[in-house]
């Protein structure tokens, strides 16, 4: 189905459903905005806890509360009419057990009127991923590169290569079998990106991962040249909006100095009848 054709969102079901057709787009966005941009060009769209490092400038997911990604949940849902919303889970709300993670990702849902959660992790989270979808809760997972563990994985690494390929693929099977509707592979090499998609039964959506994965997913501002402290390989730049920002703040600046900005169409006189703007 063609984004165009779309009218109201995809349920989880049917990102399921899209196994082995054609490729899901997906991007993150934080902002209303932002959402309404890639509305009718997105599947779905994740309001990922990079907002973290994205908008909040943190130096890694870890610090990414509740609350932010509840009040960019909700900034998001007002600009999305067609395409689906998936907000991540924050590093400590969901680890701790099913439980916890029940009760936080039923806010995250009640609070932003998201159509499903995503938490980071493989054979350790299945049963917490079993526990959610019996109770209602739509769950994407993700393995592979998982940002809010980088401290115990050793960095941003590639992750799966050699013989740690055969853990990547148990994890990505222990979620699916799990009940996840779709799974997210972060930094894996091509090939095993290619092996796990075809051995499991729902969507892989691929960051770093394989164009053989049923759908991929950029960082929005990574693709629009907008967050620029570090570009990953995997990350293509369709846009050069922050050199663009940066020399349009830079323009403004020397008019204001020179007092050139504002010119004389940008002030107002107080005689013309009606002019009340
Ligand atoms: O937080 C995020 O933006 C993500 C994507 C990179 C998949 O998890």
């Amino acid at each position: 189905m063609s984004a165009t054709a779309r009218k109201t969102a995809p349920l989880p079901e049917d990102i399921r459903a899209r196994k082995g057709g054609a490729p899901l787009v997906s991007l993150t966005a934080y902002t209303t905005p932002m959402a309404q941009l890639m509305d009718a060009h997105c599947d779905f769209v994740l309001v990922g806890d990079s907002v973290g490092m994205v908008l909040h400038g943190l130096e890694s997911t870890l610090g990414v509360t509740m609350e932010m990604m509840i009040l960019h949940g909700r900034a998001v849902k007002r600009g999305l009419a067609q395409a689906m919303m998936v907000v991540d889970m924050p590093f400590g709300s969901y680890e701790e057990s099913p439980e916890q993670a029940f009760r936080n990702a039923a806010r995250l849902m009640a609070e932003t009127g998201c159509a499903a959660v995503k938490l980071e992790g493989g054979v350790e989270m299945a049963g917490t991923i079993a526990f959610l979808v019996k109770r209602g809760i739509p769950v994407m997972a993700h393995v592979g590169l998982t940002p809010q563990s980088i401290n115990t994985l050793g960095g941003y690494k590639v992750q799966g290569r050699g013989a740690a390929g055969d853990r990547l693929m148990a994890d990505a099977v222990a979620v699916a079998e799990a009940g996840a509707f779709a799974v997210v592979l972060e930094k894996v090499p091509a090939a095993l990106a290619d092996r796990v998609t075809s051995r499991i039964a729902i969507p892989t959506i691929g960051i770093g991962a394989s164009a053989g994965c049923d759908g991929q997913i950029l960082v929005v501002d990574d693709m629009l040249g907008l967050f620029t402290a570090f570009k990953p390989k995997f990350v293509k730049r369709y846009a050069t909006l922050g050199d663009q920002a940066g020399a349009a703040v830079a323009a403004y600046a020397e008019e204001v100095r020179s007092r050139r900005f504002p010119a004389a169409e940008h002030v107002f006189a107080d005689t013309t009848p009606g002019e009340g703007a």
